[in-house]
C-alpha cells in the first residue's frame, strides 16, 4: 500500500511539473484527488488493511501525499496563471508614449473655412466654381472691364505692378472681376459662376484693410436677366449664408463695369446694416469685350471680400490678426 501511495504521489508531481496550462493542472487534480482519483481510491482501500499499525502508517502516508500534491497543484496553478496573464497583457498592450508623440490634429484656416462655406452656399444655389490667375494683364484687370488708361476709377485700385512685358502691362489683380472676362471668353452662356481668389492692393494695412486679401466674384449671364434677379440672388444668398433672420438691400453706386451699379448691404437681426460688396448689371461694353452680344445676353455680377465675411462672422477686431500665424489665435476658429 505504501508503495502504491508513493507511486501515485510521484506520478502526480511529475505530471504537474510537466503541465503546460492551467487546464492540465485541473486534469491532474481530478485524476489524483477527485472522486475517482488514485489517492481517493487508496483512502477507500485503507479499511481493507488488517492491522491497526498498517492502517496508521498508510493513513499518515496518504495524508502527507494528498497535502503535498494539493500544495504542488496550487503552486503550479499560480505559476501558470501568472504566465498566461503576462501573455494576455502583452497582447493587449497599448503604447501610451506613442499617443503622446502624435502631433495635434490641425484644421482649415478661418479664411479657408469662410471660402469653403461660401462655395457650398453658392453651389447649393446652382452656381459653378471657376478660378483665374493672380498675375493679370492690364487688359483683363482694367481695360476689358470698361476702365481704359487714365480712367478715374483706376485710382481707386492701388495697383502692384509686375516687372514683366512693357511697363504697366502686367499687374497683380486688384479684384476677382478679371475672371468674369476669362469665363465669358471660354464658357458659352448661360453662365452661373462664382470665382473666389486672392487679390492685391498697394495700400497701407490697418484693422479693416489688407494688401493681400480674398474676394469672391459672381457672374450670371443668360437671356432676360434683370436687376430683380440680382436682388433676389443676393437675398437668397444672405438668408442661406447668414440665417433666415438676416436680410439684404441694394444701394445705388458706381462701378465702370456694371450699369446700373449697386453696393449691397446686409441687415443683422439687431437691425445693424453692414456693407458687404459691389454689384450691378454687366455693362454692354464688358459683354462685348467678352465676345457676347448685349442684344442677346444680359447678366449681373457681384463681388465681395471673403476675409471680411470671416471677420464679421467671428467678431474679429483686426483683419491683420488672421494673418499673424499665431496658433493661439487661429486655434479658436
Ligand atoms: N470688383 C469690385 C471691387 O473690387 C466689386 C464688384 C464686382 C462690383 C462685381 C461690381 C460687380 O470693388
Amino acid at each position: 500500500m505504501i508503495d502504491q501511495i508513493k507511486a501515485a504521489r510521484e506520478s502526480a508531481l511529475k505530471r504537474l511539473a510537466a503541465a503546460a496550462t492551467s487546464d492540465d493542472v485541473r486534469a491532474v487534480e481530478i485524476d489524483v484527488l477527485g472522486k475517482k482519483g488514485t489517492l481517493t481510491d487508496l483512502k477507500t482501500a485503507l479499511g481493507k488493511l488488517s492491522t491497526i499499525e498498517e492502517k496508521k502508517q498508510a493513513g499518515s502516508a496518504l495524508n502527507e501525499a494528498s497535502a503535498t500534491v494539493a500544495d504542488a497543484l496550487a503552486a503550479r496553478l499560480a505559476e501558470l496563471r501568472r504566465a498566461e496573464r503576462a501573455v494576455q497583457l502583452e497582447i493587449e498592450r497599448v503604447d501610451l508614449t506613442e499617443i503622446m508623440r502624435r502631433p495635434k490634429r490641425g484644421h482649415a484656416h478661418v479664411v479657408t473655412q469662410a471660402w469653403q462655406r461660401l462655395e457650398d452656399v453658392f453651389v447649393g444655389l446652382g452656381f459653378q466654381v471657376a478660378e483665374g490667375p493672380e498675375v493679370e494683364t492690364d487688359w483683363y484687370n482694367f481695360e476689358a472691364l470698361n476702365m481704359p488708361a487714365n480712367h478715374p476709377a483706376r485710382s481707386m485700385h492701388d495697383t502692384f505692378y509686375v516687372d514683366h512685358g512693357s511697363p504697366g502691362s502686367t499687374v497683380l489683380r486688384t479684384h476677382t472681376s478679371p475672371v468674369q472676362m476669362r469665363v465669358m471668353q471660354t464658357v458659352a452662356p448661360p453662365i452661373y459662376m462664382i470665382m473666389p481668389g486672392r487679390v492685391f492692393r498697394n495700400e497701407t494695412t490697418d484693422a479693416t484693410h489688407l494688401a493681400v486679401f480674398h474676394q469672391i466674384e459672381g457672374l450670371v449671364i443668360d437671356r432676360g436677366i434683370t436687376l430683380p434677379d440680382l436682388a433676389g440672388t443676393i437675398e437668397a444668398f444672405t438668408k442661406s449664408f447668414f440665417g433666415a433672420d438676416f436680410t439684404s438691400r441694394l444701394r445705388p453706386s458706381y462701378f465702370p463695369f456694371t450699369e446700373p451699379s449697386a453696393e449691397f448691404d446686409i441687415r443683422t437681426p439687431s437691425g445693424e446694416w453692414l456693407e458687404l460688396g459691389g454689384s450691378g448689371m454687366v455693362h454692354p461694353n464688358v459683354l462685348r469685350a467678352g465676345g457676347l452680344d448685349p442684344e442677346e445676353w444680359s447678366g449681373f455680377a457681384f463681388g465681395f471680400g471673403i476675409d471680411r465675411m470671416a471677420k464679421e462672422r467671428h467678431a474679429i477686431n483686426d483683419l491683420r490678426e488672421m494673418y499673424s500665424n499665431d496658433v493661439r489665435f487661429l486655434e479658436q476658429f
